[in-house]
C-alpha cells in the first residue's frame, strides 16, 4: 500500500473538500431548471426530503467504508470483504467518475472560455448568440477542455493536503460570497420577479412520479454519490471526525448553494427569454444576453458581473472535477505502485481523449449516435442514470448487509464516543438495510418506464 497516507487536517476541511465535490455545475445549471420544470418550491421540498433521508445515509455508507479501510475504492472493498467479488464492483466506481470527468471537463472548458471572453473582450450584441457556433466548432472547445483538465490535473498533482485541501479551503468561502453577491444583484434586476416566482411558487400540479425520480437523480448527482468520490475523500478523513456532522454539513452547504444559485440564475433566464429547460447550454445562452443588456446602461458593472459569474462557475466546476480525478489517481498510485505524477498523467491522457470525443460530438461527430444519443449525452446518461444509482445501491448493501454491524456502529459513533450518534444508530442502520435499497430500486425501475 502507499507508504504514508495524507489526511485532511480537520473536520472543517473535510467538509469543505466534500462540499467542494458536491458544489458544481450540478448546482448552477442543473438544479435551477430541475426546480423550474418540476413544480418550483414543491420540488425543492421533495428534494430536501430526498437529500436528508436518502442521500445523507448513502453518503454516510461511503464514508464508513472509506474512512475505515483508508484506501481507494477498489482496495477498500477488498480489505473489508477479502477474497470476494465486491472489489470488481469497486472497480466500476473508479471508472464512473472518470467518465463523468471527461464530459464535465468539456462543460468546464466552455466556462473557462466564457471567463476569458468576459475578461478580454466582453459580450456584445454581435457575439451574444454565438454559443451554438462556439460549441459545435472544433478547436476552441478542445483547447478550453484541455485548459480546464490541465488546471484540474495540476491541483491534484499538488497532493491531498497541498493541492486538494488547500484549494477547497479557499474556494468554498469565496464561492459562497460570489454566488450570494450575484443573487442579490440578480433579484434586483428589472423583471426578476417572474424568475423568483418560478422558483418559489409551490406548484403541486406538476408533481408526479417523475418529480421523485428527478429529485433523487439530482440529489445523487449533486452530492457526488455512488461513484467513489465520497469514499475516496473519506479515506483521508481523520478518525476523530464526526461523520454524521460532516455528512449533514456537506448536504446543507450543497443545498444552500443550489438554492442561492437558483436565485442568481432564474431571474436572468426569464429576463433573456430563453426556455428554462434548455439543459447544458442554458447558462451559456442566457447569461451573456443579460450582460449585453446591462452593458448598454452600465458597461463597467456588466463586465465585472460577467467575470464574477463565469469565475464562480469555473471554480465550482474545479472543486468537483478534482474530486473525480482523485478517485482514479488514488487507485492507480495504490494499486499499480507508481508515482502520483505518473498517475496524474495517465488519467489526463485517458480523460482528455474521451472528453475530446464528447466535445466533438457537438460538432463534427454530432452524427455519431449510440442508442440515439450523441457521445456527450451517452456518457451523461450512462453515468447519472445507471452507474450512480448502481454504485449507491452497492454501497448501501455492502454497508448494511456485508459489513459487520459492530464495525458500522463504531465508525458511526467513533467507538461509542459520540452519544447522539449512538442514539441515532438504530434508525440509521434500519434505513440503510431496508429503506434505502428498496427506495433506490423502486425509483430506478420507475425511471425505466
Ligand atoms: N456533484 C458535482 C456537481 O454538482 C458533480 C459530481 C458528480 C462530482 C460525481 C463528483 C462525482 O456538479
Amino acid at each position: 500500500m502507499a507508504a504514508k497516507r495524507e489526511h485532511f487536517a480537520s473536520s472543517i476541511t473535510a467538509v469543505s473538500a466534500l462540499a467542494g465535490s458536491a458544489i458544481g455545475l450540478g448546482n448552477i445549471w442543473r438544479f435551477p431548471y430541475m426546480a423550474g420544470q418540476n413544480g418550483g418550491a414543491a420540488f425543492i421540498l421533495i428534494y430536501l426530503f430526498c437529500v436528508l433521508f436518502l442521500a445523507v445515509p448513502i453518503m454516510l455508507c461511503e464514508t464508513i467504508i472509506g474512512r475505515n479501510a483508508e484506501a481507494n475504492t477498489f482496495r477498500s472493498l477488498e480489505k473489508l470483504a477479502p477474497g470476494t467479488s465486491w472489489k470488481w464492483l469497486g472497480l466500476l466506481t473508479v471508472l464512473a467518475p472518470l467518465i463523468i470527468l471527461s464530459y464535465y471537463s468539456v462543460v468546464g472548458g466552455w466556462s473557462v472560455n466564457y471567463l476569458a471572453k468576459s475578461l478580454f473582450s466582453g459580450f456584445s450584441a454581435e457575439n451574444v448568440a454565438l454559443f451554438g457556433s462556439f460549441n459545435s466548432s472544433v478547436w476552441m472547445p478542445l483547447l478550453s477542455h484541455t485548459v480546464f483538465l490541465g488546471i484540474t490535473a495540476l491541483i491534484v498533482l499538488g497532493g491531498v493536503k497541498k493541492g486538494i485541501e488547500l484549494f477547497n479551503k479557499f474556494s468554498i468561502p469565496v464561492l459562497f460570497f460570489l454566488i450570494l453577491a450575484i443573487a442579490v444583484y440578480s433579484i434586483t434586476l428589472p423583471g426578476a420577479g417572474e424568475g423568483v416566482r418560478y422558483l418559489v411558487k409551490p406548484d403541486f400540479r406538476n408533481v408526479d412520479d417523475d418529480t421523485f425520480i428527478n429529485a433523487m437523480g439530482q440529489a445523487f448527482f449533486s452530492l457526488s454519490l455512488g461513484v467513489g468520490t465520497v469514499l475516496t475523500y473519506s479515506s483521508y478523513m481523520k478518525k476523530d471526525a464526526d461523520i454524521m456532522r460532516v455528512g449533514i454539513g456537506t448536504a446543507v452547504a450543497d443545498l444552500i448553494f443550489a438554492v442561492i444559485a437558483g436565485f442568481a440564475i432564474m431571474p436572468a433566464v426569464f429576463a433573456s427569454g430563453v426556455e428554462p429547460g434548455t439543459g447544458p447550454g442554458l447558462i451559456f445562452e442566457t447569461l451573456p444576453f443579460i450582460f449585453v443588456k446591462l452593458g448598454a446602461v452600465a458597461p463597467v458593472l456588466s463586465r465585472i458581473m460577467s467575470v464574477l459569474f463565469f469565475l464562480t462557475i469555473v471554480v465550482a466546476a474545479l472543486t468537483s472535477s478534482i474530486s473525480m480525478y482523485e478517485v482514479g489517481v488514488a487507485y492507480i498510485v495504490e494499486e499499480k505502485k507508481i508515482s502520483r505524477r505518473k498517475a496524474v498523467l495517465r488519467i489526463f491522457i485517458g480523460t482528455w481523449l474521451l472528453g475530446a470525443l464528447c466535445s466533438l460530438s457537438f460538432g463534427p461527430l454530432s452524427g455519431v449516435k449510440v442508442f440515439g444519443l450523441t457521445l456527450f449525452s451517452l456518457c451523461d446518461v450512462v453515468t447519472s442514470n445507471f452507474l450512480m444509482t448502481f454504485g449507491a445501491l452497492l454501497f448501501v448493501i455492502f454497508t448494511g448487509w456485508k459489513l459487520d454491524r459492530e464495525l458500522v456502529r463504531n465508525e458511526f459513533t467513533n467507538n461509542g464516543m459520540l452519544k447522539l450518534n449512538g442514539r441515532l444508530f438504530k434508525p440509521f442502520y434500519f434505513q440503510i438495510r431496508y429503506i434505502a435499497p428498496i427506495v433506490i430500486v423502486v425509483i430506478f425501475l420507475a425511471s425505466l418506464n
